[in-house]
């Protein structure tokens, strides 16, 4: 029984959501009742739930979160996001494989995922702690022909395509804190990390990553996060697929970075990026090297630098990559 056969079974069964007879199953793939019943047996030994009815067939009756690649590649439904799925039970960071993989040649689109993460990286140097069997990790290899300037927007593309997959997918309302922090009731649930490598000759874009870490299934955080630290199963009630999560995010970053590309600023994400800002109408700390203020945040601008409104009127715009942003009295 080839994996193959297996993961096509599982499709069929996964997009159809109600029984289909083995009889079915065994025309449409050309095999026989046994064949069906084994691959059935291996999906059910994998941790699927299908049950199996006579006279009515077979039907999927609860996908656990199974994560691996064949999971991955069978549930993607992109043109070229997440296509190619690199999977690592452990590793160090997927960033660090992703920029690997880029430098050997790996195709736009190339995703890296990780059930564990041994060096996972945050932002500003710091680490990103990344247990085993619950979260999602993952980074995508890009290759777009842009101006370098340009890639760090990119950063707020994937923070607008992982608030609107986790909305799609859980209906929970997550929002983003400028510019890439995804939060719920005002805790952090996904971080991202953007790391571009340029061509020293022609100062040309070789490649971007961008990895993405989103608490899904954690339920307990080490003390020292613990004030600030979220998860979609803390949010919702309920756990999720972290493959699905995967799969919903591919979608929305696709299309979103189509968009993007085709004007190459955000002047048509603005307003959907605004409608998603926590930090939107809100006074915020402006932590600016050169010293910091105070003002209400009212949104972006098509470069995706944060508008502040300061007391005496006057609008900053503020650049994400000197400055960050809190609430008055908190992280958000
Ligand atoms: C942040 O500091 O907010 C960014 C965190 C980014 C974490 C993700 S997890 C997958 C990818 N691999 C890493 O080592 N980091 C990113």
């Amino acid at each position: 029984m080839g994996a193959n056969m297996k993961s096509q079974i599982l499709s069929l069964l996964r997009n159809s959501g109600e029984y289909i007879s083995g009889q079915e199953i065994c025309q449409r793939f050309g095999v026989s009742r046994t064949a069906v019943w084994k691959a059935v047996k291996q999906l059910k030994e994998e941790g699927y739930r299908i049950e199996a009815v006579q006279n009515k067939g077979y039907r999927l009756a609860e996908s656990p979160d199974v994560l691996n690649e064949q999971e991955l590649t069978n549930r993607m439904e992109t043109e070229w996001a997440g296509r190619i799925v690199y999977y690592y039970d452990k590793t160090g960071s997927t960033n660090t494989d992703a920029k690997r993989l880029a430098s050997e040649g790996a195709a736009h689109g190339t995703i890296v995922v990780a059930d564990d993460q041994e060096n996972g990286r945050g932002r500003r140097g710091r680490s990103w702690q990344s247990p085993a069997g619950s979260n999602v990790y993952f980074t995508i290899v890009l290759r777009p022909e842009f101006e370098p300037d340009k890639a760090s927007m990119l950063t707020l593309v994937m923070a607008m395509s992982v608030a609107e997959a986790i909305r799609n997918y859980c209906g929970i309302e997550a929002s983003i804190k400028w510019p890439n922090d995804i939060v719920i009731d005002k805790k952090k649930v996904c971080g991202i990390l953007t790391e571009i490598e340029i061509a020293l000759e022609t100062n040309d874009i070789q490649y971007v990553v961008i990895g993405v870490g989103i608490n899904t299934n954690q339920k307990e955080f080490p003390e020292d996060v613990r004030e600030i630290a979220g998860s979609l199963v803390n949010a919702g009630g309920r756990k999720v697929s972290r493959a699905g999560m995967i799969q919903k995010v591919m979608e929305r970053f696709e299309q979103n970075y189509e968009s993007f590309v085709r004007i190459e600023d955000l002047s048509q994400m603005r307003q959907a990026y605004d409608t998603l800002l926590v930090n939107k109408d809100r006074q915020v700390k402006v932590l600016d090297p050169k010293g910091e203020y105070t003002g209400t945040a009212k949104g972006i601008n098509e470069k995706g630098e944060l508008l502040v409104q300061k007391e005496d009127g006057q609008i900053e715009a503020v650049y994400a990559g000197e400055v960050s942003v809190r609430g008055l009295y908190s992280y958000v």
